[in-house]
Parts: structure tokens; C-alpha cells; sequence
């Protein structure tokens, strides 16, 4: 037990690592950002639609494959934030500049959406409970898409 939480101290230790580079230098290029962001929204949106499938009764619920679903989408939440970088705003994006201008708002935004995929992991276990956070999930998206994301 001692070991686990002191290679979990060691965990978060590296995560506030990463989290101090600057996230530009993740990226070679502006454009190598967007890509990444877009590719992070497009699997996200990907294991949606299946749930959301499943919670409308297109598709006969399985539990174990909206488990995997939701445990996915919960991952990508993490991952679009760090290509949000300076001047990313212009080119083969929809992300409007006021994003990057109001970088807490856009946070709290991302922040609701993480909190509303960890729930979604556990309220896949049955199908009443997915489909009653299939709601708050999604609202949780556009609540950003409407306020960031040009149409
Ligand atoms: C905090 C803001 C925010 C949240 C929350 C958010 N998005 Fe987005 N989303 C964006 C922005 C900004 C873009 C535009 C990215 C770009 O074009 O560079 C985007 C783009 C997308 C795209 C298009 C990707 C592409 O290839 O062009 C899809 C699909 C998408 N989001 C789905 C979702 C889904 C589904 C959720 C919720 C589960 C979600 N988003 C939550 C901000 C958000």
C-alpha cells in the first residue's frame, strides 16, 4: 500500500512536469497543434455517437463496449487543451481567438466537460444511467462550441 501511494506521489510528480513545459513546445509546428486538437475532438465525438446511440435504443446497449466508449471519451477530454497555443486561432481551425484570449473561461469550459466524462464512465454501467448522462455530456460541449467554436 506504501508503495502504490508513493508511485502515485511519483505520478503526479511527473505530471506537474509535463504540465510546466510550455505547451507550444510540445508542438513543431502551429499547424501540428490544430491536427492534434481536431484528431483529440474527432475520437471524442466518434465514442459519442455510439453512446448516444445506444441511449436513443439505435443500438442494443452493451455494457462492456459503453464502458470502453465512455473510458475513452473521458481520455480525450484531457488531451485538446495542451494545443491550444498562441496563434492557433487562424488557418484549417474553427477555434475562435476570443478561446485563446480568455483562456480561464475556456478552461473552466474544458474543466466541466472532464468532470461530466469521469461521471459518464460509471453512468455506463447500465443503460438508465447513461442515458441519463447523455444530457449534462453533451451539454457540456456545446456549452463550449457555442461560446468558442465558429459553425
Ligand atoms: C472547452 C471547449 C470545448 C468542449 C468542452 C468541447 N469542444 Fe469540441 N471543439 C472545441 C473547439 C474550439 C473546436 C475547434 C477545434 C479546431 O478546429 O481547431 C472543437 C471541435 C470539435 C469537433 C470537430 C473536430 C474537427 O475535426 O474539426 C468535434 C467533432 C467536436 N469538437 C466534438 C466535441 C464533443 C463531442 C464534445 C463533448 C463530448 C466537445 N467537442 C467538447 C471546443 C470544445
Amino acid at each position: 500500500m506504501k508503495k502504490l501511494a508513493i508511485s502515485l506521489v511519483g505520478a503526479a510528480v511527473a505530471a506537474g512536469a509535463l504540465y510546466a513545459i510550455p505547451a507550444a513546445a510540445q508542438f513543431a509546428k502551429v499547424e501540428d497543434a490544430i491536427k492534434y486538437r481536431k484528431a483529440s475532438f474527432t475520437v471524442m465525438a466518434n465514442h459519442v455517437g455510439r453512446l448516444s446511440a445506444m441511449a436513443k435504443g439505435e443500438r442494443p446497449f452493451d455494457a462492456a463496449a459503453a464502458q470502453n466508449s465512455a473510458k475513452i471519451i473521458d481520455l480525450a477530454s484531457h488531451l485538446p487543451w495542451e494545443a491550444m497555443v498562441p496563434n492557433s486561432a487562424s488557418g484549417d481551425t474553427r477555434l475562435k481567438p476570443e478561446a485563446l484570449a480568455n483562456a480561464a473561461e475556456f478552461k473552466q469550459l474544458g474543466d466541466k466537460l472532464q468532470a461530466e466524462t469521469a461521471k459518464l464512465v460509471t453512468a455506463s454501467a447500465s443503460l438508465d444511467t447513461l442515458k441519463a448522462q447523455m444530457g449534462p455530456t453533451g451539454g457540456a460541449c456545446k456549452g463550449c462550441h457555442d461560446k468558442f467554436r465558429k459553425d
